[in-house]
């Protein structure tokens, strides 16, 4: 099966109350252990990629060649979407030509009226190709040069009128940061979660910074709309720990325990049990 659209799945679990894990990848071994998991739990998924990590993994073709490839390759037969993360309006559209089936632009940085115009453009261009669109709204806090943000709450108004461009799920504010929470973290703001899931008349919220929530927070939010929930702080978190104790265990001085294919491992299946757990947590196990 070839990669799909997000589309579907997103619409299919706004109507069933669930939300699809939308994990970022970083290289070969992150690619394979999410799609292990999600193939494990009979789970859609979505695969997504920054335009940082992209350059990293040489660029945005070579992310759509390798997940198709391993995807193939492991026989993977669970719905699975390639999507943009966080991109800039170059970037969406070199995804769309790159073989991409989902982008994000994120125009939060730009004032309205221009983030409102390059949407609608790249919707246009996405749907002509049947690839699904996500836009945000407001920004999204986090951590930058070591100080972090409050989460920042996106205005209603503003997402009602992205969301009646035609955008298939939509990114904004509600209290919630990238990266590590901060102890202090006042938690997601459900009020105005409930104001915004009013305002768009029926559209799928995206959920950033999914790492760290705790998880009543998460299922009250899909109840209340979200129905796509990115994750990315957390694999990097348990594949370091699970790399690190392999090492501090002196496993890579015995035998070839020095082989990368044996060194990265551990880390691979802490990825594997952590997306398992993510999936089944919000509730698309067994919605394949
Ligand atoms: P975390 O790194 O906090 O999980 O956030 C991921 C994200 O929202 C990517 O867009």
């Amino acid at each position: 099966m070839v990669l799909v659209s997000a589309k579907e799945m997103i619409e299919k679990a706004h109507e069933g109350h669930y939300a699809i894990g939308a994990f970022n990848i970083n290289n070969m071994e992150w690619t394979k252990a999410i799609l292990a998991a999600c193939q494990q739990a009979n789970s859609p998924v979505i695969l997504q990629v920054s335009e940082g990590a992209a350059k990293y993994m040489c660029g945005f073709k070579q992310c759509a060649d390798m997940v198709k490839n391993i995807h193939d390759h492991m026989g993977i037969t669970v719905p699975v979407a390639l999507h943009l993360d966080h991109g800039t309006f170059e970037g969406a559209k070199a995804c769309i030509e790159a073989g991409f089936t989902s982008v994000m632009f994120d125009g939060s940085h730009y004032d309205f009226a221009e983030n409102l115009e390059k949407s609608k453009e790249i919707i246009k261009l996405a749907h002509s190709q049947g690839v699904s669109v996500e836009c945000e709204v407001g920004g999204i806090g986090g951590t930058e040069d070591g100080v972090t943000s409050n989460g920042e709450l996106a205005d209603p108004k503003e997402c009602a009128e992205i969301a009646s461009l035609g955008v298939d799920f939509l990114a904004a504010g509600i209290g919630n940061i990238h990266g590590v929470y901060p102890a202090d973290w006042a938690g997601l703001n459900f009020e105005r979660l409930s104001e915004i899931d009013a305002a768009v008349n029926g559209k799928p919220l995206v959920l950033h910074g999914g790492s760290g929530i705790p998880f009543d927070q998460v299922h009250k939010a899909i109840t209340m709309g979200v129905s796509k929930i990115n994750v990315n702080t957390d694999l990097q978190i348990v594949f370091a720990k699970a790399t690190r104790e392999y090492i501090e265990a002196g496993k890579d001085q015995q035998g070839k325990g020095f082989d990368p294919r044996k060194l990265l491992k551990p880390g691979a299946d802490a990825i594997v049990a952590k997306v398992i757990e993510m999936v089944n947590q919000f509730g698309s196990a067994d919605k394949a």
